[in-house]
């Protein structure tokens, strides 16, 4: 795979040569998205860092219509030889590091490798900044995960960390070090502790997207019914469009820091699935308790949704909820997308995608 030259549409989109640049790893991703599209309208060069596949697919920065506008680069972050030679080539302004085996479920399955990508990694990359970029400004994408079994509710910057997966440890690792180098070596590296945040282009596998998507392959006549795991488990959801505002303006500060983002309230998987199914304009009755609970389609008795342990986590985070008061401090940062506008928000959009393929 070769790098992606700078396209005539995005040179005049850009304007001038003497841009700031900003490199994001896993630009591909559902932030990395969002964040290229925040960073091109704030005026920036956006250089976005993939791994290697047989088949690269944008299709996130296509829906935001800002393919052309980002120039992407070979950057698996598990190649130190190639983190140091690009990072010493670009020297960004700014650097986002957003790539992640960011699936809690899998990092049970691969401990291993999220634990390199995840943890190991995030040092490759500032020491590739020590040496080459000291000026260079890194945000680090850290997660409420890392809160895990949290005592304290709502979770601040200074709430303990009781991170119950390996990808919560290895995040752990990556927080850590990150504020490390900023106090050993003096770098403008910020940790953001983001909870759960969400979107039309979010991952398949995320609780609310396979809720939302197996709604629309359900009302199109595409699929039977909807398996999930751990109805009760709560999160702090709020809208990925919103979040990449708040890791932006980190960046903007005079010195790096640690920031929670979160929306503060939180809501069951039950809550979302109810929203979704109302959205969707299908009326339910539920029967049975605990795993043997079902769904079923008020008018046909069928089963809709159903539980599946396989979809229960080894080990659980309950409840997980933030407190942003230092972010709409500092940053002046706040949620502008509440939660029923983004669960219709995604039931609208997986629908609209789902009817289209159909039509095709
Ligand atoms: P995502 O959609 O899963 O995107 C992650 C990206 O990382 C993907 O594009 C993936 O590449 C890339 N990647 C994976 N392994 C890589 C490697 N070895 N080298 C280079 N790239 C690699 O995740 P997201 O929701 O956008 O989240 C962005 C970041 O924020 C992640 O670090 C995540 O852990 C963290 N975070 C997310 C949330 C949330 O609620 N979304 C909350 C807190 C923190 P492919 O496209 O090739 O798969
Ligand atoms: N994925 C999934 N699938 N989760 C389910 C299901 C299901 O069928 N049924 C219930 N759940 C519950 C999970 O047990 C979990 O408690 C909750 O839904 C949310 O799961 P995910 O959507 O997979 O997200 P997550 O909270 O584990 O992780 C996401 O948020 C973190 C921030 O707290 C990811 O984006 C992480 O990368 C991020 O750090």
């Amino acid at each position: 795979m070769t790098a992606v030259r700078i396209s005539p549409r995005s040179s005049a989109r850009q304007g001038s040569k003497s841009l700031r640049t900003a490199l994001v790893t896993g630009v591909l991703g559902q932030d990395g998205a969002y964040l290229a599209k925040t960073l091109l309208d704030e005026g920036y060069r956006v250089i976005g860092g993939i791994r290697r596949t047989s088949s690269v697919n944008p299709w996130r920065l296509e829906e935001l219509g800002i393919r052309d506008h980002v120039d992407l680069v070979p950057l698996d972050l598990l190649e130190q030889s190639n983190v140091q030679r690009t990072i010493g080539r670009i020297r960004p302004d700014l650097l986002f590091n957003l790539a992640a085996q960011s699936f809690v479920g899998t990092a049970f399955e691969e401990p291993v490798y999220t634990t390199m990508v995840d943890g190991v990694a995030v040092l490759y990359l500032l020491e590739a900044i020590r040496s080459h970029a000291p000026e260079t400004r890194f945000y680090q994408a850290s997660t409420s995960e890392m809160f895990g079994k949290a005592v304290v509710v709502p979770q601040t910057e200074d709430t303990p960390f009781h991170p119950r997966s390996p990808y919560g440890v290895a995040k752990v690792y990556g927080h850590w070090i990150t504020v490390n180098y900023r106090e050993a070596h003096g770098l403008h590296a910020s940790s953001g502790l983001l909870f759960n945040h969400e979107s039309p282009l979010r991952g398949i596998d995320f609780v609310t997207r396979k809720i939302t998507h197996g709604l629309a392959r359900i009302r199109c006549g595409l699929q039977d019914r909807l398996e999930l795991g751990n109805l009760e488990a709560r999160r702090d959801w709020g809208h990925a469009a919103d979040y990449v505002r708040a890791m932006y303006a980190m960046t903007q500060r005079p010195a790096g820091s640690t920031y929670v983002v979160a929306t503060g309230a939180d809501h069951s998987v039950r809550d979302f699935l109810a929203l979704a199914l109302q959205a969707s304009d299908i009326e339910v009755r539920w029967e049975g308790e605990g795993r043997d609970e079902r769904c079923l389609d008020a008018a046909t008795g069928r089963p809709l949704v159903t539980i599946n342990p396989r979809f229960y986590r080894p080990a659980e985070v309950d409840r997980l909820v933030g407190d942003s008061s230092r972010a709409k401090r500092d940053l002046g940062w706040q949620p502008t997308i509440g939660f029923p506008a983004l669960v219709e928000e995604m039931v609208r959009a997986d629908y609209d995608r789902v009817r289209r393929s159909v039509d095709a």
